[in-house]
């Protein structure tokens, strides 16, 4: 089995409120804060990379851990700083992992799940007895200014953890995809800009983060009420709220970050947990539920014990 060692979080320095959105799109804060649940999101400024934030949530999920080195390095991305190559080799590099096994995950906002089942299975087949897995975005790089839809909704942010060998950790990771619905969230071939068509994937997030939710609890072999905190993926206050319906779980086992951060895709559970953890909204031998749906469409969920570490949450270019 494996276990977290070490967790960190990093933001861009600079706060978007909705107050601010709409002073040039057609919306409101009343709008924003009551369908979504988001209040302000932060955006890298011009000439910050995916890999600034995902170097500094590696090193601040390295520091936590108390370990300068790891035998692998996983970064989960959907706005790698060039198509070509991936980042995780440059983002090792940057934390002085020369020579160590790095490769990217593309699993839109399911990446942080489906590096940790990548993370997890390195180590189960003996590859590796520890890796750092980043998950990182500037996903304002490739929203559309002008769209609402989607304009509103996304933040900027990194997340790492550093996973190793251990008992009693990190339950079976259960993943899911159907590519019938690969257009419902894109960057369509050839153009710059994200689409998603939010009312569908509104109504198949709240049901497969809730379906896959079960299964990973069935595989761990644990009940809803082994459940101390459901970490959903921050999509949307309203998903995530359906998701603890469904699931019968009280709202007050529901933790939430994105009235600060907004949705930050494949990076929002790790700096979730972060930031639960570093505000002792998280307690060691806690046990969280975490579940995610993106795009691919892809889906995933899986139960953690929250270790006896101390989180690194922390501003880009601030306090490190
Ligand atoms: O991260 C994983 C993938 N992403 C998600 O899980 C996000 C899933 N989807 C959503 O969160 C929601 O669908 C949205 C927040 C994107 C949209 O909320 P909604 O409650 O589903 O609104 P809607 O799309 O049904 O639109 C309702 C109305 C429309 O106007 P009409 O056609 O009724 O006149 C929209 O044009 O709200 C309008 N609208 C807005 N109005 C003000 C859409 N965006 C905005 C906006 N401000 N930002």
């Amino acid at each position: 089995m494996s276990v977290i060692l070490g967790v960190g979080a990093s933001v861009p320095r600079r706060v978007v409120t909705n107050d601010e959105l709409a002073t040039r799109l057609d919306t409101s804060d009343e709008w924003i804060r009551s369908r979504t649940g988001i209040g302000a999101r932060r955006w890298v400024e011009l000439g910050t990379s995916t890999s600034d934030l995902a170097a500094d949530a590696g090193a601040r999920a390295l520091r936590s851990a108390g370990r300068s080195a790891v035998d692998a390095v996983i970064v989960a991305t959907t706005t790698p700083d060039r198509t070509c190559p991936a980042i995780a080799p440059a983002v090792a590099a940057r934390l002085g992992l020369v020579g160590v096994p790095a490769h990217d995950v593309a699993a839109v906002c399911t990446g942080f799940l489906y590096g940790l089942a990548n993370a997890v299975g390195l180590i189960a087949s003996g590859a590796a007895r520890t890796v750092l897995l980043v998950a990182a975005e500037a996903f304002s790089t490739i929203l559309d200014p002008d769209d609402r839809g989607t304009a509103v909704i996304f933040g900027d942010g990194a997340g790492a953890v550093v996973v190793g060998e251990g008992e009693d950790g990190i339950g079976p990771c259960v993943l899911g995809s159907d590519g019938t619905g690969a257009d419902l969230i894109q960057v369509p071939a050839g153009e710059r800009y994200f689409r998603m068509s939010g009312k569908e994937v509104f109504r198949a997030a709240v049901e497969r983060m809730a379906d896959v939710s079960l299964d990973a609890l069935a595989r761990a072999g644990l009940d809803l009420a082994d459940v101390d905190h459901l970490a959903p993926h921050q999509a949307n206050r309203r998903i995530c709220d359906a998701v603890a319906r469904r699931l019968g779980l009280a709202g007050s086992k529901v933790l939430a970050d994105l009235e600060a951060v907004g949705n930050t895709a494949a990076a929002s559970i790790p700096v979730l947990l972060a930031d639960a953890a570093a505000h002792g909204r998280l307690k060691a031998g806690d046990r969280v539920l975490t579940a995610a749906f993106g795009g691919g469409l892809t889906w995933g969920a899986t139960t953690l014990v929250w270790p006896d570490v101390t989180a690194d949450f922390g501003v880009l270019g601030e306090d490190r």
